[in-house]
Formats: C-alpha cells, sequence, structure tokens
C-alpha cells in the first residue's frame, strides 16, 4: 500500500494571474472538469481580489458557481483581505487560501500593508467565520518564505512566528510559498521540520521553478514529511508583484516524481498531458512547459492508479508540442 500524496492544482489563480489574454469563463471551467477527470480532487479556482488589479478574475464568483458542482471536488481560492473573504464566503468556495507575505516588503507590494495587519485581517475572517458558524476552511498562505526579490533575504525566525500566531489564530491548513524561485532543498528541509512541528497540521508546499530547483525542493519537503504540494499544469504561473516571478512546479512532473519515489497521487499523468496541450492551445501566448509532455513516460514506470486498474505497465507515448 503506498502512502498518499496530494497535488492541488493552482494553475488556474497562479497559472492566469500574470497572463494578459482573458481566458474564457467556459474554458477555466472545461480545465477543472478535465483536472478532475485526471484524478484531481482540489482545485484553486480563482482569486478574490478587484479585477481592477487582476481583470483575469473578473469571473471568480461565475468560476466557483460551476465548479462548485463537480462532484467530488475541493474548491479553493485565493483572497487577499477581508473584502476578498466576504466575497468568497457568499460564492460557497470549500476553502480560502488567505495570503500574506513574509517579507515585509513583499507584503507592501503584493497587498498594500504590513504584515501584521494582514494577520489582523487573518483574525476577522477566522471571526467572521466562527460567527457565521460557516463550514469553509481558512487557510494561512505565507509567501516569499525562502527569500523576496524585493526586500532579500526573509528572517527565518519571522516565518516560524508567522506560522505559530497562524496557528493560534485557528488556521484549518498552511501553505508554505517559495513565491520567488529562491529556495534551495536544504533551506527547504531544515525550515520544513520545524514548520511542520510548529503547526502541527496540514502543510502545503508550493514551490516556484524559477531557478530550477523546483523539483528538488519537492523531494527535501517530503523528506521533512509534507506530502501536500501545489502545482499548476504546464508549469504556469507567477505573482505579478514579485519582480523576476516566474512557473509553478508542473502538476504533470510533480505527480511523476512522487509516483516514482513511492506516493499515490491519484493521478493519471496521460490525461493530465493531454489538458496540457489543451491549455497549451487555449493560450498561445504564453510559455507552457512540461517535461513529461515533451520527452513521455518511461516504459519502466508503473503508476499507481494504472496498477490498481490493472497489471499491464503502460507503454511509452511521445508527446505533442
Ligand atoms: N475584491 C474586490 N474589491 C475589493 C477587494 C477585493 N478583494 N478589496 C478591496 N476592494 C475594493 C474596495 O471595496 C475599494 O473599492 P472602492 O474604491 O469602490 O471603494 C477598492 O477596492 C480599494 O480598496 P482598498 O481596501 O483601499 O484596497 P487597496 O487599494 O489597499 O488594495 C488589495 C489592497 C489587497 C485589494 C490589493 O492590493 C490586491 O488586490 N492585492 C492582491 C494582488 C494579487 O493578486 N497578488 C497575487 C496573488 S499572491
Ligand atoms: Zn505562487
Amino acid at each position: 500500500m503506498r502512502t498518499p500524496a496530494t497535488i492541488r492544482e493552482v494553475g488556474l489563480r497562479d497559472g492566469l494571474q500574470l497572463v494578459k489574454q482573458f481566458l474564457p469563463t467556459e474554458s477555466k471551467i472545461a480545465w477543472c472538469k478535465e483536472e478532475s477527470l485526471a484524478g484531481l480532487k482540489e482545485i484553486e479556482v480563482t482569486s478574490f481580489v478587484p479585477p481592477s488589479v487582476v481583470p483575469q478574475f473578473v469571473d471568480a464568483a461565475d468560476v466557483v458557481a460551476a465548479t462548485l458542482s463537480v462532484s467530488g471536488l475541493e474548491i479553493a481560492a485565493l483572497v487577499p483581505n477581508f473584502k476578498g473573504a466576504t466575497r468568497a464566503f457568499e460564492a460557497g468556495v470549500h476553502k480560502i487560501n488567505y495570503v500574506l507575505s513574509a517579507s515585509e516588503m513583499h507584503n507592501q507590494a503584493n497587498v498594500r500593508r504590513s504584515t501584521e495587519d494582514s494577520l489582523q485581517d487573518f483574525e476577522r475572517i477566522a471571526s467572521e467565520r466562527n460567527t457565521r458558524k460557516l463550514p469553509t476552511k481558512i487557510v494561512g498562505g505565507i509567501a516569499t518564505v525562502f527569500g523576496c526579490t524585493i526586500q532579500g533575504a526573509v528572517p527565518e525566525a519571522r516565518v516560524f512566528e508567522i506560522a505559530e500566531r497562524l496557528r493560534n489564530l485557528g488556521a484549518d491548513e498552511l501553505i508554505i510559498a517559495d513565491t520567488v524561485g529562491y529556495a534551495n532543498p536544504r533551506q527547504v528541509r531544515r525550515m520544513l521540520q520545524r514548520i511542520v512541528e510548529i503547526f502541527a497540521g496540514p502543510v502545503y508546499a508550493h514551490f516556484h521553478d524559477t531557478r530550477g530547483l523546483g523539483l528538488a525542493n519537492v523531494s527535501a519537503a517530503v523528506d521533512a514529511g509534507v506530502t501536500r504540494f501545489d502545482a499548476s499544469i504546464g508549469g504556469l504561473g507567477g505573482c505579478p508583484f514579485a519582480p523576476g516571478a516566474s512557473g509553478n512546479i508542473d502538476t504533470e512532473d510533480c505527480a511523476y516524481l512522487l509516483e516514482s519515489i513511492g506516493f499515490d497521487t491519484g493521478l493519471d499523468i496521460e490525461k493530465l498531458v493531454a489538458l496540457r496541450n489543451k491549455v497549451a492551445h487555449w493560450l498561445p501566448n504564453e510559455r507552457v512547459g512540461g517535461t513529461i509532455a515533451r520527452a513521455g513516460l518511461p516504459k519502466t514506470f508503473v503508476p499507481t492508479q494504472s496498477k490498481r486498474q490493472s497489471a499491464e505497465p503502460t507503454v511509452q507515448h511521445a508527446s505533442v508540442q
């Protein structure tokens, strides 16, 4: 019996927030449905930021309404402040991923206030949820944990302090984000071990592959006891308020890594590659990556899913694009 690992797709949020071309709402919904068919159980489908800040998410409530009807899917949305949380509660998301930054300078650039003010807003959101007895999970997402393109170094002690504060304020889960791709595997192992101890609840790791260390960092996070990861189909992504930011780790490649080292992701990599090719077609001006999409799965690879369904190993398939 393999140990389960979770991949949460964030392409519809992190992937699209830098994309200038508006992807039609129907395509976003189709993207979500296809991911569900590929085995994804949780998707961050949109972001409740003002449309004047990120026009791509003008249809946030419509995307949530449509994707809530896909059975078996946990629908999450990014939220930067109390107003965003109010909109997300109203839309009925299962999970609010609230973003704040360990880097003061990134917090100012991204959400226009201090990290302390963001923590106070988190408290207000949690208290609103509790008072209204809503079932919504509230997640503390800490950005720029491993360094910041604006501020440079981010003190580790500050990250641990924020993780502890979020736990005490009632965060159901934590997201530890390398927003700008500064993390290295040793740092990831060391810091995540400590964060997992402090938080004592579900911790997701969110890596960007900006400098090519994304999957090495996933492997280091696994060593630290983390088995939940954010990833984006075709490696799309990046924060518009972090200079030099680029794509998330790739969903298909991350699934391949985790399956290869003995985890059960429940994902069908071939279906993910097919969707990645569709997304590349929808977004012709974007760089859509993916090494498994390019090279194909090795003949020796036996994914957990097909093991369950048949004893036949998958054959290598050549990729498209
Ligand atoms: N959704 C919709 N409208 C919102 C909103 C939200 N989440 N938050 C604020 N607004 C509206 C306010 O009602 C106000 O409207 P009005 O001018 O009609 O009265 C206006 O936006 C300004 O509100 P204010 O609270 O002063 O916001 P701000 O200008 O200080 O901006 C944020 C703060 C958080 C809204 C903005 O910095 C932001 O959206 N940041 C997120 C950036 C992002 O997406 N980063 C990538 C993800 S990590
Ligand atoms: Zn990100």
